[in-house]
């Protein structure tokens, strides 16, 4: 009989297990039947942008928390498929910080031709999952038809994403607050800032990216909260990194050094939580948001059932192409061509990885960690082997250039491609000119 496989989502790491199998299949594998839940009417994650917040037009959790005006914040050479480059998808060679837009496409252009669209059901929440005599029984609902089904499959492939679900803490006197709090998941426009004092609490990509973006489009100021360290760019002047916020009265905000400032809006920059709502409590990951996730073996078998995988669980440096990297290697064990070990094994497995983590000093060492992960997998699979090194450089010299300017980093050149080993041109307009971020605009000679 043959086996029947579940995939939970149809972002980047959901669209690469199909990838994965339709690769398989065009070199002539019999592969499984394979059913991908989409709750989305459309596949992309994160990268469908959508302007809507809180829920979804069925009542759901949104989904969304990218924004418009989001380019990309780590250089393209970092991310780039293996199997379908930049160049060729665009017919030529783009700058390195590509805006939403433009990456949709691309991830758009890579499924497109592989043709796995059918593979989808769209608009289709997993509701619950259960661990039944050997197999799992999924339960779902399509929204667009206002029906629930139940199936049964042999894998489960969790790929939902851990970038949706807002952290979202409390401090004194919010409930007070005489303007706006919003977590960075509902943040959609800049503008909506426009000659507004912001508060901005967390000092991680968000409250860096956010910030910056609301400084770009015209905020009156910047105030950065940190409760551990500070991010310590050198910021424009109408901009300032504080401590901890103590509390808020009314508008005025008051912080550990003894500081306060008056603020139109407080955008919590604070995270998300892995969030699993569909899954019982025998099947459900359980991790912080880090390099090493805890219960996986090999960043994606889940030790406590190896029936079941997770994709792009881990905190992320490397994103599309780990998550191919990962969704390959699955695909193979799926396949039987790579053996699980024995139980022992696989629950050291993660542990080592954490320990492994926990000694690297910095940032550099973080990177170096993550890509020798994704080598380790590439090289048990047939997903086309790239120069790791060539990717790590990119990210090194993302680093530099936003150590030396945190508005102009995204305006550099000459980032190598670890898949073709050409280098990036400049954009045409330095990136704190163009308000425009279309896709239309970016790709204009
Ligand atoms: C604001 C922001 C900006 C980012 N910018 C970058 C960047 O510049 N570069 C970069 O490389 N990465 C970036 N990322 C990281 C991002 O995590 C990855 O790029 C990528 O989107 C992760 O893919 P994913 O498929 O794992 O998860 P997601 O993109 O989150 O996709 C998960 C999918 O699962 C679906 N889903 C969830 N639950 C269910 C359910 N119960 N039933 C059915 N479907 C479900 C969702 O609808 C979604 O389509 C950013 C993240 C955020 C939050
Ligand atoms: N343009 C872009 O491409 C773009 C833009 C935004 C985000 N992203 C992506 O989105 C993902 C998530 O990034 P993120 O910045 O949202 O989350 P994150 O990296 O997990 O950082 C969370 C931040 O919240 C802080 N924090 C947590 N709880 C707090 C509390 N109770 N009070 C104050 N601060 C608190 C943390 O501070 P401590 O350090 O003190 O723990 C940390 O600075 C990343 O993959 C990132 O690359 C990309």
């Amino acid at each position: 009989m043959t086996k029947r496989i579940c995939i939970i989502g149809a972002g980047p790491s959901g669209l690469a297990q199909l990838r994965a199998f339709q690769s398989a299949a065009e070199k002539g594998a019999d592969i499984p039947d394979i059913v991908c839940y989409e709750m989305q009417d459309n596949w992309g994650g994160l990268w469908n942008y959508s302007w809507r917040t809180g829920v979804d037009k069925y009542g759901y959790p949104n989904h969304a928390s990218m924004y418009r005006y989001l380019w990309t914040n780590g250089p393209k050479e970092g991310l780039e498929f293996a199997d379908y480059t930049f160049d060729e998808h665009f017919g030529r060679s783009i700058a390195s910080y590509p805006p939403r837009e433009v990456m949709y496409d691309y991830i758009e252009g890579r499924v497109n031709r592989a043709g796995v669209r059918d593979w989808i059901r769209f608009s289709t929440l997993v509701r619950d999952v259960r661990y039944e005599d050997g197999r799992f029984v999924v339960t779902t609902r399509n929204n667009k038809e206002d029906t629930e089904s139940v199936e049964v499959f042999d894998h489960v492939i969790v790929a939902s994403g851990h970038f949706s679900t807002p952290n979202v803490p409390y401090y004194p006197g919010f409930e007070g607050f005489n303007g706006r709090i919003l977590h960075a998941h509902d943040f959609r426009d800049a503008r909506e800032f426009i000659d507004k004092d912001i508060l901005i609490l967390g000092t991680s990509y968000s409250a860096e990216d956010i910030g910056s973006q609301c400084w770009k489009y015209g905020c009156k100021s910047v105030t950065v909260a940190h409760r551990t360290a500070p991010m310590g760019f050198k910021w424009p002047d109408n901009w300032r990194e504080v401590h901890k916020l103590e509390k808020v009265e009314g508008k005025t905000a008051y912080f550990g050094d003894g500081t306060s400032k008056q603020v139109d809006a407080i955008i919590l920059c604070t995270g998300y939580k892995h969030h699993f709502p569909f899954l019982p409590d025998d099947l459900r990951l359980r991790t912080a948001n880090r390099l090493a996730t805890a219960d996986l073996y090999k960043g994606v078998v889940y030790t406590k059932n190896p029936k079941l995988f997770y994709l792009g669980m881990q905190d992320q440096w490397y994103t599309f192409n780990m998550f191919d990297a990962q969704a390959w290697w699955v695909r193979d064990v799926i396949l039987g061509r790579i053996a699980l070990p024995d139980q022992a094994t696989m629950d050291a497995d993660p542990k080592q990885r954490e320990a492994e983590e926990d000694k690297i000093e910095d940032d550099y060492g973080c990177i170096e960690y993550q890509g020798a992960y994704v080598q380790e997998l590439i090289d048990e699979t047939d997903y086309p082997s790239f120069d790791i090194q060539a990717a790590n450089e990119a990210f090194y010299q993302w680093k530099k250039h936003k150590k030396e300017n945190i508005m102009t980093f995204r305006d550099h050149a000459d980032y190598v491609s670890p898949m073709t080993g050409a280098k990036s041109p400049a954009h045409h307009t330095p990136w704190v000119e163009e308000l425009d971020d279309s896709m239309a605009s970016y790709l204009k000679a």
